[in-house]
């Protein structure tokens, strides 16, 4: 069942326990915590139980919370951290040096997994002396054991190649990392590691759980840098309600926010009450997971002839949005997963990210369905559909089929393309339905005579669509690059391109080994273009674009400047200017901005609310800027606002 499922399930049984306590059993699950050990490890027995938390869905629960953390003594300041999506394990150090490590288990009794653990390259084998008066004779560590989303992504890639099934999910990819038999397998799958607690401690006085993390990050363990103290429960609720919005900045999974109150001799006054500790509570994050029905497969054709398979689904409340359609990626992926039409499925949504079928729930298919088959013909023109020998993807063979069509304007006139406002779903549609618009350039031959021709277009639509149209010849060849549609060549890369070689023509001349000297540029972009510029269509489509005005090259880059040769990658909100305000004075002062911090960045400019780009500057000793340093740099100073 899904994680919600299984919460609600858990609350409801503690409720009925709480109000029959006759009634509650020993192997009741609200009596253990985690899965029992396996056999193939030896024990490792902790030092002091793990334990786990108790849940608060909303506002009024955290309140709730806050209320019996007062009642039972004075004023409280709490520490809010993000609740990692992983494993728990504990570590131990004896002198400063590992000495084992182990799962949480059912919270008394783990496995022993130093050795695969030890395999985990951000969790220390020797302690940090340099930063803390003394090391600790003996110190335990606890946190989480997780995977990156993009290493999540490589992986699942990779057993795709090989024939293997996908993981589910990030966390059950480290979970079984962490049990494997053979440590060398464990270190394959590179796994991540935030400390978030102490647990036992010799010959160093700890006051508080921030003063713990502080300890844990001196003494070198990574920390999530994602963590405030809060005076009040105001000020935490603030803070769950940033990460839910936030969580998908993110390149790891967070399922909620973890309140602990920060003096340590208060936790120990308010105890546990079970299984869970009166002192702290996880605040859950609302689902994103549901089951519905699937009703149909729809196919749309995308605009490279991709046929990408929709599930039309029985309408269902994820996360407070109602959800009717979801991805289902491609036929190997419906094949892969076993996907019948009339399936019950579970279906995510994660954040903007478009809602994605998961599988059929097998338990619930009660009669026989049929296995889906992609058509052999294109559902838009007819034409015949390839289904290449080892390909997830079928295509239309038509070039010319007007469903890529449609799809190759719309996105050209996109917002981050180049936005041409008045061309969006329906315009481009009847664009190309009557026969205006073959290909992108043909927008630029528009005229007051051929737009008359749309049904339900007056005088003004027309003047303000060739307005549109004829300012967006000017937006630069990063916005064009991106609206051509190129397959790997995203806004960013475009910019990264456009940056780097000026204009189209330098573009289309450069050799392969000249694309993948830009930083960021990698052998598939670098093939990709080539292959766009081999066609002559494509060729002869930009000369027309030039010739009916559309600039091809990039805005003028400063050639002097006191950032010349920097790369500055920002992150958080800067209190004096917005991201994109600050991306362009270090870009006018010669400054190149990118998307991720690498060894090769000079500066990140942080502001309030860092994601993970801050923790990555700090792990490669690339120096932090705030705004005022920023402003420094630049020779430029505040201006009143
Ligand atoms: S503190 C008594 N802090 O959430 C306090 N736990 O049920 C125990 N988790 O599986 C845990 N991030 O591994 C704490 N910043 C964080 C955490 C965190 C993730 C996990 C923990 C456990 C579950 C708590």
């Amino acid at each position: 069942m899904s994680d919600a499922e299984y919460d609600q399930l858990f609350r409801e049984l503690r409720d009925l326990e709480e109000r029959y306590p006759e009634l509650v059993t020993s192997d009741s699950p609200t009596r253990r915590v985690g899965e029992a050990a396996s056999e193939k490890f030896a024990p490792y027995a902790h030092l002091s139980p793990m334990l786990s938390l108790a849940n608060a869905f909303d506002a009024g629960e955290l309140r709730a919370f806050d209320g019996r953390v007062r009642k039972a003594g004075g004023a409280v300041a709490y520490v809010a951290e993000l609740k990692i999506d992983g494993l728990a394990i504990s570590l131990q150090y004896r002198n400063g040096t590992l000495e084992r490590g182990g799962t949480r288990g059912d919270g008394v009794t783990g496995e022993d997994v130093t050795a695969n653990l030890r395999t985990v390259r951000s969790i220390p084998l020797r302690l940090r002396t340099d930063r803390v008066a003394g090391v600790p004779a003996f110190l335990e560590a606890r946190g989480e054991v997780y995977l990156r989303k993009s290493d999540f992504e490589k992986i699942n890639a990779r057993r795709e190649r090989e024939g293997l099934a996908p993981f589910a999910n990030p966390r059950n990819a480290a979970a079984g990392a962490v049990r494997q038999l053979d440590p060398r397998l464990t270190a394959e799958r590179k796994l991540s590691f935030f400390a978030y607690a102490v647990g036992e401690l010799k010959g160093v006085a700890l006051k508080s759980q921030w003063g713990a993390l502080e300890l844990l990050r001196e003494t070198g363990f990574p920390v999530n840098p994602n963590i405030r103290r809060c005076a009040t429960i105001d000020d935490v609720i603030a803070f769950c309600g940033e990460w839910e919005s936030k969580r998908d900045d993110l390149d790891y999974e967070i399922d909620g926010v973890v309140v602990k109150v920060d003096d340590l001799a208060q936790q120990e006054r308010l105890g546990s009450a079970g299984r869970d500790p009166r002192w702290a509570t996880a605040y859950k994050f609302r689902a994103r997971e549901a089951r519905t029905k699937l009703v149909d497969i729809a196919i749309t054709v995308g605009r490279t002839g991709t046929l990408n398979p929709n599930a039309v689904l029985e309408p269902v409340q994820i996360g407070g949005v109602t959800v009717r359609n979801a991805t289902l990626h491609n036929a190997e992926y419906i094949r892969n997963n076993d996907i019948r039409i009339g399936d019950v499925v579970t279906v995510v949504r994660a954040g903007d990210v478009i809602p994605r079928v998961v599988g059929p729930v097998l338990e619930l298919r009660k009669k026989k369905l049929a296995e889906f088959a992609m058509p052999d013909a294109c559902p838009v023109c007819g034409a015949d559909v390839d289904h290449p020998e080892g390909e997830a993807m079928s295509r239309c063979t038509n070039a010319a089929c007007p469903a890529q069509v449609v799809e190759r304007v719309r996105h050209f006139a996109s917002r981050g393309a180049m936005d041409i406002e008045g061309i969006g779903d329906v315009m481009a549609a009847q664009l190309t339905e009557l026969g205006l618009v073959k290909n992108i350039a043909d927008i630029y031959a528009l005229d007051a005579r051929a737009l008359e021709r749309v049904p339900r277009t007056g005088e003004k639509t027309v003047t303000n669509l060739l307005r549109n149209i004829e300012t967006s010849k000017q937006r630069g060849l990063a916005r064009l690059l991106s609206g051509l549609g190129i397959r790997f060549v995203g806004s960013q890369n475009a910019q990264l391109l456009a940056d780097e070689f000026g204009s189209m023509e330098a573009l289309q001349a450069a050799e392969e080994e000249a694309l993948l000297r830009v930083e960021g540029v990698g052998a598939e972009i670098a093939q990709s273009l080539r292959l766009f510029f081999a066609q002559r269509a494509n060729r002869a489509m930009l000369e027309r674009l030039r010739t009916l005005g559309v600039a091809m090259d990039a805005p003028r880059r400063s050639r002097g400047g006191p950032l010349i040769g920097k790369t500055f990658v920002l992150t958080g909100t800067l209190p004096g200017m917005t991201r994109e305000e600050a991306a362009a004075l270090i870009q006018q002062a010669g400054g190149k901005v990118t998307g991720s911090v690498s060894k090769r960045t000079d500066y990140v400019v942080a502001g309030a609310d860092p994601g993970s780009k801050l923790a990555k500057a700090e792990a490669l000793d690339v120096p932090v800027l705030d705004e005022a340093a920023l402003r420094r740099l630049l020779g430029t100073f505040p201006t009143d606002r």
